[in-house]
């Protein structure tokens, strides 16, 4: 990595960090109206086909969700990463577990915490779009992975009619607002392309589920994910504009569809 691509990845994550640090209170109310994360991990992890018992690497774990899941849903033994001190402390104080595994540190550098050839799976569940460098994390991912383990992530939400309108951009334009040049750090062709790179293998696939605003402005009212949308405003202004520009949506509220796309790979011998 170069010296300003390297400024650029501590930036970015700088960011990432005191974003998720002040969003742990209402990302843990956020779950407990919606049980989406939870959902998602489970959407996820049957894609991936993943195994009753597996040892399992949950890549920005955030506040546990996705590591109750694993552990709920398929008697997992699950080792939890996340960049942000506040989510990990909420998951610590939420789940004491002999079999959950919790730590404060990067994603993009993983050996410094775990073992090579430890893990039956690697999962990131709504986190690697907030990645700077997929490649670094996805290549150390690879080393910490048995020989037939499964790699998988899960991105960040696209909002589209039956026709294909994306309608956040639809939203955006309706308001006469400027759209955001980046809705997330990584876009999904490059995430694919540096997964394809790192383990020669790729699929992916999209889990659809109805649209609702309710269901959107609570999503995006959570603060790092409104930084996605309104970057350059503070969080009261950024809640009040994620409210407006997901109400703009009203119209289609029986017609709009949310797809969080997927890919997974498996480390060949
Ligand atoms: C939307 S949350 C998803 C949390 C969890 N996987 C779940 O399903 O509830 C994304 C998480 O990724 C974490 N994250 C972002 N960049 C990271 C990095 N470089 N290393 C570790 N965690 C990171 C954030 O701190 C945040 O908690």
């Amino acid at each position: 990595m170069t010296t300003d691509a390297g400024d650029f990845a501590k930036k970015v994550k700088g960011v990432v960090r005191k974003n998720f640090n002040q969003s742990a209170q209402i990302y843990r109310a956020f779950e407990e109206k919606h049980h989406f994360f939870y959902t998602l991990t489970r959407k996820l992890a049957e894609w991936m086909d993943l195994q009753s018992q597996s040892r399992v690497l949950d890549i920005g774990c955030g506040n546990g969700i996705s590591c109750e899941a694993l552990r709920e849903l398929y008697d997992a033994t699950v080792f939890g990463i996340d960049l942000s001190e506040a989510m990990i402390e909420d998951a610590k104080s939420r789940l004491q577990n002999d079999r959950i595994h919790l730590v404060v540190g990067d994603g993009e550098h993983l050996s410094a915490f775990f073992e090579a050839e430890d893990f039956d799976a690697v999962m990131y569940n709504a986190s690697i779009f907030v990645f700077p460098n997929p490649k670094e994390s996805f290549l150390e991912a690879k080393r910490l992975m048995k020989t037939g383990g499964v790699v998988g992530f899960s991105f960040y939400p696209r909002v589209y009619t039956s026709e294909n309108l994306d309608l956040i951009g639809w939203a955006y334009e309706k308001l006469g607002l400027p759209i955001p040049r980046f809705r997330t750090i990584t876009p999904w062709e490059k995430a694919c392309r540096m997964l394809q790179e790192a383990f020669g293998t790729l699929q992916t696939t999209t889990y659809e589920m109805p649209g609702s605003v309710d269901f959107l402005v609570d999503f995006f009212s959570i603060p790092a994910q409104s930084a996605s949308l309104f970057p350059k405003q503070p969080y009261e202004e950024r809640a009040k504009s994620v409210k407006t520009l997901f109400e703009t949506l009203a119209p289609w509220e029986d017609r709009m569809t949310i797809g969080w796309d997927m890919a997974k790979a498996v480390k060949k011998p």
